[in-house]
């Protein structure tokens, strides 16, 4: 067959697959019309880009540019630690965008208040180090959770705190609903208690019951839900459910800017917590000679350390409009639907031998979980696929994935079915660091357990062909051994 006639077939194909697909997914073409993507995001098809690590990081608009950049161009901005007109002037954006947040999560401002910070990570270390942990507190913890959660316990470690996590299970990876409770229930005796858990993971995609932050509540924890990769294609409303604290990045969630996320967090848990340090602008006084500090009062101004990203912050605010316009319901209708469709793709794909091409990890249906997947692919005797070759084979093809852990190791060590003491083979000496490659080489070499993966993740500009192109590319590993790719 002739290169033109392989690539009309491959046009027929695609285009009575895409037929298919908008006859059943109904609401994908209204959620969001296509030409968006082509004015707002034209770049992604005039670059040849086939985007698929959003919970990585989103991809911003075109729009967004424009507008701050105007608005920039249009501005003299000062400090806004001052008084004079340009810090005015920068203290307004900054404001604009925080009370842009609270409306934009429906977060009564009476209820809750907005830390600015450089990302989740940065939202995440102001609760840890400020948390009152001591002899008598406790920190219970999903094994689902990002590396900056798992962080927290050496705050809590270094306290005192009793420390508990509660694992997720296979084949879905969710949590062990029992173990939730039994651990929610058996700290009565702690004093001060954190609850941590994604609402959405950032490896499986599975989505955590919102139900538990009242019943943690009930019971008297402070419950921190993080948002980083469930607000990206899902509304949170804070009228709705009130956890205490919420960390996000803003670059998950709209591409633009980056070095900008927030501590949502509820105006008395925020008081709850105390800082270890003072900073320029986050006391009321403090001395050399007097050798004293006093902290602000209770608010965001008390954790926000130094100067704000003044003029960073109003490309938030236009980030959230963006999203406002498209309507986050809309995102989610539509990564919804791509991922129903690669899902039951990934299950239908097959080697000639019948042997499956994909093994997933977590959830295989779109029930209670969101567009971000990770999985193996597997030759047909059932051999694993170098993940990070498949990596590099993909980036030839200018589809972007990710591979790895994703900085959730909880779920990656629960997934690959790693016990704890081949885990602990990595840490036998703690004078000599280990990297995760060494560390996966080291339990391949001893278990024959691949423990790496690879992860799909769609978002605001995801498209049918970018799903279409990254099945292709798995087509064609059909038949091909491990060994030879
Ligand atoms: C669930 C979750 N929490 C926290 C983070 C940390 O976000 P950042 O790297 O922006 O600090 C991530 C990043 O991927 C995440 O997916």
């Amino acid at each position: 067959m002739t290169g033109e006639a392989e690539v009309e077939l491959a046009d027929t194909a695609y285009e009575s697959a895409l037929a298919q697909f908008l006859g059943r997914y109904e609401g994908y073409a209204a959620a969001m019309p296509d030409e968006m993507r082509a004015s707002e995001y034209a770049r992604l098809d005039s670059l040849g880009h086939t985007y698929l690590d959003y919970t990585g990081g989103g991809l911003y608009a075109e729009s967004q540019l424009r507008a701050h950049h105007e608005l920039l161009s249009q501005g003299i901005f000062g400090n806004p630690h001052s008084h004079n007109p340009t810090s005015l002037a920068a203290t307004k954006l900054v404001e604009e965008a925080r009370d842009k947040v609270l409306a934009f999560f429906n977060a009564d401002p009476d209820e809750y208040d907005v830390v600015f910070t450089m990302n989740a990570s940065g939202a995440l270390k102001l609760i840890g180090e400020s948390y009152p942990f001591e002899a008598g507190s406790c920190y219970l913890l999903s094994y689902d959770n990002h590396n900056s959660v798992n962080g927290i316990r050496e705050f809590a470690r270094r306290g005192g705190a009793q420390i508990t996590y509660v694992p997720v299970r296979k084949p879905e990876l969710r949590l062990d609903e029992d173990l939730v409770r039994r651990g929610l229930t058996a700290a009565t005796s702690c004093e001060h208690r954190l609850f941590a858990y994604p609402a959405q993971s950032n490896f499986s995609g599975v989505k955590h019951p919102l139900e538990w932050i009242d019943e943690a509540q009930d019971l008297g924890w402070d419950v921190l839900l993080d948002c980083a990769a469930f607000v990206p294609t899902n509304r949170l409303d804070l009228s709705v459910v009130k956890p205490e604290y919420v960390p996000i990045s803003f670059y998950k969630m709209f591409g633009y800017p980056t070095g900008s996320g927030a501590l949502i967090a509820r105006h008395e848990a925020l008081a709850k917590l105390r800082r270890p340090w003072f900073a320029g602008g986050t006391i009321t006084l403090a001395s050399v000679q007097g050798d004293g500090w006093f902290n602000l009062a209770s608010g965001h101004t008390g954790f926000e350390d130094g100067t704000v990203d003044y003029l960073g912050l109003p490309a938030v605010r236009i980030g959230l409009e963006h999203l406002e316009r498209i309507g986050i319901e809309n995102v989610h209708a539509r990564v919804v639907g791509l991922a129903d469709w690669l899902l039951e793709r990934m299950s239908t794909q097959l080697h000639s031998n019948g042997a499956p091409m994909f093994r997933v990890f977590g959830p295989e249906t779109m029930d209670r979980r969101g567009a971000t997947i990770a999985f193996y692919l597997l030759d047909p005797e059932g051999a694993v696929y170098d993940v990070y070759r498949v990596e590099e084979m993909a980036g030839g093809r200018n589809i972007s994935v990710r591979t790895g852990c994703f900085c959730n190791p909880g779920d990656g060590e629960v997934a690959h079915d790693i016990t704890p003491d081949e885990m602990s083979s990595c840490f036998s000496d703690p004078e000599i660091p280990v990297t995760l490659k060494d560390c996966q080489r080291l339990i391949t070499d001893s278990t024959g357990k691949v423990p790496n993966t690879i992860r799909v993740s769609l978002g605001i500009a995801s498209d049918f062909a970018d799903v279409w192109r990254f099945s292709e590319f798995c087509d064609g590993l059909r038949d091909v051994p491990a060994s030879k790719i």
